[in-house]
């Protein structure tokens, strides 16, 4: 099946870096929010990527407005009517993606098909939702999704074997590496990169370390691009929460349990980057 539209459902983050991916890619792509204010803050995050793009020599001033004209943005899911692949990247709540689904579904045309881009909850649950579970299947992005070159496709026990090899082909349309990931809480790189972030937020909380000597170890002892704090803040202390959460939930193993300072943080609005403050302040 020939993948020409894509609907992105959410404009934040993920969603707004995934739409900017797709549009840069040459696909036409409709991106819904759910009100004007968050719709114009997430084009405008996009539309500033790409002038920054054209700054650097990366892109032309034509490949800038042609990459503009393909992104629409809209507050109503009825446009998604005639994409052939919709990915949804709304909040990480099992309720919302479950009501997300079965109107996606209605909407959407037969042979579409429906992706999520869930860190870690059950992608099997939202197929079960929608008449065609065969047509659902995860591809998870990382966090800057314009740059980060892996995505995980996600198989569930329904997902069909056209799915995933046409969700595949798209990725790499996209300049991705796939992996494949079974339908498992946290799926690949989550399962092993959360103990590791809880880890750290443990070790503060121990005062085993300062939060700048934990950082720079791991960026100079391991040649990781961050340390876990600045990882932490720039994935989002509410989205970290909610993956721990979600591998908790299925596994019940410890290393998974949130730290009690994480939940506070977010319980206080510090959700890290995007709130402005978290384990760093960046007001
Ligand atoms: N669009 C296009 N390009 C972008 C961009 C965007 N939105 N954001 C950044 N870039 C480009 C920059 O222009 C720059 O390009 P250049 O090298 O040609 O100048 C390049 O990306 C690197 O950006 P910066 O120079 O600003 O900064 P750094 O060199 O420090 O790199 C980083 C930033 C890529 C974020 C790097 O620090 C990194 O790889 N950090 C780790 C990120 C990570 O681990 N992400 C995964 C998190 S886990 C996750 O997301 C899963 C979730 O489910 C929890």
């Amino acid at each position: 099946m020939a993948i020409r539209k894509i609907g992105v459902v959410g404009c934040g983050l993920m969603g707004g870096g995934i739409a900017q991916t797709c549009a840069q890619s040459g696909y036409e792509v409709v991106v819904r929010e759910v009100n004007q204010e968050l719709l114009d803050k997430g084009l405008a995050r996009i539309h500033s990527a790409w002038d920054m793009m054209a700054t650097k020599g990366k892109l032309t001033n034509g490949q800038v407005d042609e990459n503009r004209s393909r992104l629409h943005g809209t507050l109503n899911l009825e446009d998604y009517a005639d994409c052939d692949l919709v990915i949804e990247a709304v909040i990480e709540n099992m309720e919302e993606k479950v009501r997300l689904f079965p109107a996606l579904d209605r909407i959407v045309k037969p042979e579409a098909l429906l992706l999520t881009n869930t860190s870690s909850l059950n992608v099997t649950q939202m197929g079960a939702v929608t008449k065609r579970p065969q047509k659902v299947c995860g591809l998870h992005f990382f966090n800057p999704a314009p740059v980060m070159k892996l995505v995980e496709v996600v198989k569930t026990i329904s997902s069909s074997k056209d799915t995933i090899e046409t969700v595949e082909q798209f990725a790499i349309s996209l300049g991705k590496t796939p992996v494949l990931a079974k339908d498992t809480a946290g799926f690949i790189v989550n399962f092993l990169l959360i103990p590791y972030l809880i880890a750290a937020i443990r070790m503060l909380e121990n005062g085993q370390a300062s939060r700048d000597n934990i950082d720079t170890a791991m960026k100079l002892g391991c040649g990781y691009p961050m340390g876990p704090f600045t990882l932490l803040d720039y994935v989002g202390l509410d989205t970290t929460l909610w993956a721990a959460e979600a591998i908790y939930e299925e596994y019940k193993d410890p290393l998974y349990a949130p730290p009690p300072l994480l939940r506070r943080m977010v319980q206080s609005g510090m959700y890290g980057k995007k709130s402005g403050r978290g384990f760093y302040d960046y007001q």
